[in-house]
């Protein structure tokens, strides 16, 4: 185990997936947590990540100098370097020279911490005070051009820390510098990988649950759900319960993903629940997005309730007591909502009759300690279908909100076999992972007059709206090569009868949403 001690910049996240790229484990804790708690974890090293502040700022986050005298291999970034630098009598010099940005660095003397990377290099700097002198017995590696003390270490105390952000991907040589940390000057082992993660959750699961514990798991159709249950299903077999609602607002293909080839990769025991005709009953006549929004997701937990209900009366009947419910939380989830303890109780409310009216489950989260990217490769390494660990983000909404107007069987029916073939197209360009997301919308209440053979023809516009995006809360609209949109364009057209002109969205998020609605 690594903790990373997040200083309050963004970048503690990307520094734990960093560590874990170098195959040893790194969990985030915060700088308030005591250096004696944090030492009671039997970390191998710890990381100071980088911070917004100055040293010097009141109320500038510190740490306990203890945290570099305790044994335990200590590496800072950025603020992390500073005050591992002022922390052991160095010195920190407002000097006023701000570098940010990518900046030359020239390295004086390699040492362990830049064994055999190139003497000068660009890293990405982001700081205003430098430190001016190391502390007693440390070896200065690196400086740039503001800066005397880019780089330092004392490898037989273990420590070692850099001015720059190794972490981002502007470094160069930014992860090499790290795995020198971890390896060679902390001795971490590499046992962090995707066939140990998976095994490890699997034995967590099964010591929560226990011998005889019966658990349940609604499917969404995307990839945390499906890996979670994946797992869950490793722990205990039979003794999970998974319900899939079939809203009728998934795309071309994915109901059949859950219903047929998930099943056959993980043998999980499968509840299908179509509520295709409630769903459609409930939005007639809206167009409105939020009431929309309101409509399917109480649909949703109604549906759910009574496909749980189905499920632990069958179970109630042969004596067995649900008590765990699954859920595929994420890292980030957990980290930025304040951490915790993973021992938290939710109650489930049902109104289906029968039952209690509160039912206490206890959560079980295999997904709690990964990022988005291990999920993906725990499934993978779990056999399931790759269009299911590799699928983009998809609004739980679903299609509901990307018809414009009314939601209708036939307009899901145009839109569905639309996206099909946009998602087509991108896959055979081979550009699923550069773009982030491609939402394709049905303008239904739209119609617009066009030619076909020799008739004229009067029918829908389609958006098409392909993003970049690193977290989806920023995103710009992708440049698509003019022959994938050509295709794209001429297949939805001649394809889809009610569709006679396609429209490429060019709005970045701000100002507009990646969805539509
Ligand atoms: P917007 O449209 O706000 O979307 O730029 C940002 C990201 O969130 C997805 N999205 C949703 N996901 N339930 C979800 O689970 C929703 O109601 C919802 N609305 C938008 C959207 O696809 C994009 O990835």
């Amino acid at each position: 185990l690594v903790l990373v001690v997040d200083f309050g910049a963004q970048y503690a996240q990307l520094i734990a997936r960093r560590v874990r790229e170098a195959r040893v484990y790194s969990e985030i804790v915060p700088h308030t947590m005591p250096v004696e708690d944090m030492l009671a974890r039997n970390p191998k090293a710890i990381i100071l990540s980088g911070g917004p502040s100055s040293v010097y700022a009141d109320g500038a986050p510190g740490i306990d100098t203890a945290v570099f005298t305790a044994g335990v291999p200590v590496f800072g970034m950025c603020y992390g370097f500073q005050l591992m630098a002022a922390g052991l009598g160095g010195e920190v010099a407002q000097t006023g020279a701000r570098e940010y940005g990518r900046t030359p660095v020239t390295v004086s003397e390699p040492g362990t911490l830049l064994e055999g990377i190139p003497a000068e290099h660009k890293v990405w700097m982001s700081h205003g005070d430098s430190v001016a002198q190391a502390p007693a017995g440390f070896t200065v590696l690196a400086s740039t051009a503001d800066t005397p003390v880019a780089a330092f270490e004392d490898v037989a105390r273990g420590l070692a820390g850099v001015q720059w952000h190794p972490e981002v991907l502007h470094s160069e040589h930014g992860q090499k510098v790290l795995e020198h940390f971890l390896h060679q000057i902390a001795g971490c082992r590499q046992t962090w990988t995707m066939l140990n993660i998976a095994e490890e959750q699997i034995e967590r699961v099964r010591e929560q649950i226990g011998d005889s514990g019966i658990a349940i798991c609604g499917l969404s159709g995307g990839v945390d759900s499906a890996v979670a249950a994946a797992i869950v299903q490793r722990a205990i077999g039979d003794r999970l319960h998974c319900v899939f609602v079939d809203h009728g607002l998934l795309r071309e293909g994915e109901a059949e993903q859950v219903e047929r080839d998930f099943v056959a990769a993980t043998g999980v025991n499968l509840h299908v629940y179509d509520a295709r005709e409630t769903f459609l009953a409930a939005l007639a006549g809206v167009t409105d997005p939020e009431e929309k929004r309101k409509i399917i997701g109480r649909e949703f937990i109604r549906a759910f309730e009574a496909a749980e209900a189905t499920v632990l009366g069958e179970a109630a009947e042969q004596g067995d007591k649900v008590g765990f419910l699954v859920q595929g939380t994420l890292y980030p989830d957990v980290v930025e909502s304040g951490g915790g303890a993973g021992t938290s109780n939710i109650k489930s409310h049902h109104n289906v009759g029968g039952l209690p009216e509160d039912l206490e489950f206890a959560l079980v989260e295999p997904l709690r300690t990964l990022f988005k990217d291990e999920v993906r490769l725990v499934g993978e390494q779990l056999g399931l279908p790759a269009e299911m660990v590799w699928r983009q983000p998809f609004p739980g909404p679903g299609l509901g909100i990307r018809i414009i107007g009314e939601v209708t069987a036939d307009r899901l029916d145009i839109l569905r076999r639309a996206d099909a073939i946009a998602r087509q197209e991108l896959t055979r360009a081979g550009l699923d992972r550069d773009i982030w997301q491609m939402p394709v919308v049905l303008l239904a209440d739209v119609r617009s007059v066009g030619v076909q053979g020799d008739g004229r023809t009067y029918g829908h516009p389609v958006v098409i709206r392909p993003v970049t995006s690193e977290d989806a809360m920023t995103a710009d609209w992708a440049r698509l090569p003019y022959e994938v949109m050509e295709r794209i364009s001429t297949r939805i057209t001649n394809e889809v009868e009610e569709i006679n002109r396609v429209t490429l969205d060019i709005t970045s998020k701000p100002p507009g949403t990646i969805e539509w609605e």
